[in-house]
């Protein structure tokens, strides 16, 4: 007796034997292969391309010959004609096997591909979206058989999809109606589950075959700015990337100041509602128009955030998070809708879903953080901090994750600083002073070159040099405590005391001149006493958090330090280290995660798998709460210094030997040089 043909897909393996005649999607569906369709193979998407392979496969025991799959149809054929498929390419619900036959999914016919991130940490993100779209031939109304419109789409969902049952978000019913009738009864519908285990819910629906694509946003809405990326549900890439300032800063630069405002002004905490969701609306519609996209298209957002930052997006008045026990309105997940948000520019039936806060005072940013670099699964203890106006900070390893949060003001991201900005061209974001003459050079956002090398003047003639923004600012600060312009309490000497003319007399302290561009029109960029002192306080909050952790550990040091944050990118591990920003460890130990809440953020936006796993994860998390911890008060005044008072830095000392200089009035300052190991 003559076997059925024997069918094997690559890269998943999965092999079976199928009558002759059967379609490769049929099979590929019977095998639980991935492999993606929208129309349900009526060779309109062209989502189901494969590759067929023809030849001797040893590894599989297949000679698979040129007949093995039936030859190109009239619909592969006008496919190609009118849109072109790459060679080599099948439409798998066209393709009929014939005889034995290795089959490769290539990664963009996969739903569940992986998607690379670009960051050299780079983790693949695995697609398996919320909403998914839906091909389906709806049967025309009839007299003599009664039933609504959404009735005979679900019962086509039914028949075409063997999907059991839907609801329909209100808002979409409106619709209906005329996207049915448009389309001739063939109509697109965009399908949203919560859990995999849900009934899908139609929050969308277009004409005949919708080929325009879906998007979501994943957003991290933080004290400072709003950050969103713009991501294909489809394949998971990132198509644009914005931001823009929270306007609730009028309101209070931190979180406990915008507190006290919804405490002080009735209605304030509604105020401060309506401008981050004005604002978040104006973001989705820019974005949108960068990427060319409609924002109709955009049908799911998620949201990272701090707990104030949470309450106020949902309108919920945060006076309970400004003093204890902190009790947040709800720690769970959340799924809503744009209009639930009064999101006004994404449709309102548009899925909102935002990750489940940790405390009081430890929110969804630190939970998307946590999904991002997964400290549970880590083999060796892990300190995390992100860094922003609020440092998320998460220390552990696969047996135990405490988080707690510490408030470093927005010192780090350029704000209170005399000279500093944010992060655009023209900020110095780099910069070295040389340790015998005190003169610096640096580096501006815009440009490669150093400003002591030819090259720079004109890479700069266009944006000018501006400002320092956040990891400049470190730089800055870090490089003078290594020069000596700087001692270890935070004073800056006199230019007699250090031999510089840069320091200069700024009332009756002093400041450390960067660049000066009076000149020619430009400023004068200092850093002054008073942003040293802001500097000082932004780190001994995030050195007291992460030693608040290691105590409650009950530990001394950590393994490595992972820098998180929208600029950890840009933060040098060194300068982070003579600042005394984080413990000490070995340089090469401390790596950067760039944004992990924006990360966690893309990764809970694609995979609903991620969203069951961080809800779960966050229950498992210590919460340290740093507010009424008086062992918080003191690390905090011991990591006044730079880097520490009493903690000492054995592996820094290895890199570089700080100057001992002291500035006391009067004081001709002075001291060792340092030395930096090459
Ligand atoms: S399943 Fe749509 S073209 Fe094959």
């Amino acid at each position: 007796m003559t076997q059925d043909p024997l069918v094997v897909f690559t890269p998943s393996g999965k092999r079976g034997r199928f009558p002759a005649g059967t379609p490769v999607l049929t099979a590929a569906r019977q095998l639980g292969v991935d492999l993606d369709s929208v129309c349900g193979g009526r060779g309109i998407c062209s989502k189901c391309q494969v590759v067929p392979g023809f030849g001797d496969f040893p590894k599989h025991g297949i000679h698979s010959g040129e007949d093995a799959l039936s030859g190109w149809n009239t619909v592969e054929a006008r496919y190609d004609e009118k849109r072109g498929l790459p060679p080599g390419r099948r439409l798998s619900c066209q393709a009929q096997i014939l005889g034995d036959v290795v089959i490769d999914v290539p990664p963009e016919s996969q739903v569940h591909r992986q998607v690379v991130r670009k960051a050299a940490s780079a983790r693949v993100i695995e697609m398996d979206p919320a909403t998914r779209l839906y091909y389906i031939e709806v049967e025309a109304p009839d007299m003599h058989e009664p039933t609504g419109d959404l009735e005979r789409i679900a019962r086509a969902l039914k028949a075409q999809w063997g999907i059991e049952k839907i609801s329909t978000e209100f808002s979409t019913l409106a619709f209906l109606q005329p996207i049915l009738r448009k389309g001739a009864w063939k109509i697109t519908v965009a399908l949203h589950k919560t859990d995999i285990s849900a009934d899908p819910r139609l929050i969308a629906a277009w004409p005949g075959l919708h080929e325009a694509g879906i998007y979501g946003l994943a957003i991290d809405l933080g004290s400072t700015t709003i950050a969103a990326h713009l991501t294909d549900l489809d394949s998971g890439a990132v198509i644009a990337s914005s931001g823009i300032m929270n306007p609730q800063i009028r309101f209070g630069e931190d979180l406990m100041s915008r507190v006290s405002y919804a405490m002080m002004n009735p209605g304030g905490d509604a105020e401060m509602t309506a401008a981050v969701r004005e604002a978040i609306s104006t973001l989705a519609s820019e974005i949108a128009r960068e990427a060319g996209i409609d924002p109709a298209l955009i049908l799911e957002t998620v949201f990272v955030c701090n707990p104030v930052m949470h309450h106020l997006l949902l309108g919920i008045d945060p006076v309970e998070l400004g003093q204890a026990p902190f009790a947040l309105a709800t720690s769970s997940a959340l799924n809503l809708t744009a209009a639930d948000l009064g999101l006004t520019t994404l449709p309102s039936s548009a899925q909102v879903y935002i990750l489940p806060c940790i405390a009081g005072h430890v929110g969804a940013d630190a939970a998307a953080v946590a999904l991002s670099e997964q400290p549970g699964k880590s083999e060796d203890l892990v300190l995390i901090v992100d860094v922003g106006t609020n440092a998320e900070i998460l220390l552990g390893d696969k047996t135990r994750v405490l988080a707690c949060s510490s408030p470093t003001g927005p010192a780090f991201e350029g704000a209170q600083i005399s000279s500093g900005q944010r992060a655009a061209a023209g900020a110095i974001e780099a910069v070295r002073i040389d340790p015998e003459t005190k003169e610096p050079r640096f580096r501006i956002i815009g440009s490669k070159f150093w400003s002591d090398e030819r090259g720079f003047a004109k890479a700069v003639a266009r944006s000018g040099i501006t400002g320092i923004c956040g990891s400049g600012i470190i730089e800055a600060v870090a490089e003078m405590r290594m020069a000596g312009v700087l001692d270890a309490s935070g004073l800056i000497g006199s230019a007699e005391q250090t031999g510089s003319a840069r320091c200069i007399a700024e009332g009756r302290t002093h400041a450390y001149v960067l660049h000066d561009g009076r000149a020619t029109g430009g400023p004068l960029i200092t850093v002054t006493q008073g942003d040293i002192r802001a500097i000082q306080l932004a780190k001994s909050a995030l050195y007291a958090g992460a030693r608040l952790l290691m105590d409650t550990r009950g530990v001394d040091k950590v393994d490595r330090v992972v820098l998180a944050g929208a600029f950890g990118a840009h933060i040098s591990p060194l300068h982070a280290m003579v600042l005394g920003m984080i413990p000490d460890v070995p340089l090469d130990k401390v790596t950067s995660a760039g944004n992990a809440a924006g990360t966690g953020a893309r990764i809970a936006l694609c995979n609903l798998a991620a969203r069951r796993q961080i809800e779960a994860d966050v229950g498992a998390i210590t919460k340290v709460e740093t507010a009424i911890e008086p062992r918080f008060q003191e690390h905090f005044v011991a990591a006044n210094a730079i880097p520490h008072a009493t903690d000492p830095f054995p592996e820094l000392a290895r890199e570089v030997t700080l100057p001992q200089v002291g500035f006391k009035k009067g004081d001709e300052g002075g001291g060792r040089r340092r030395r930096r190991r090459a």
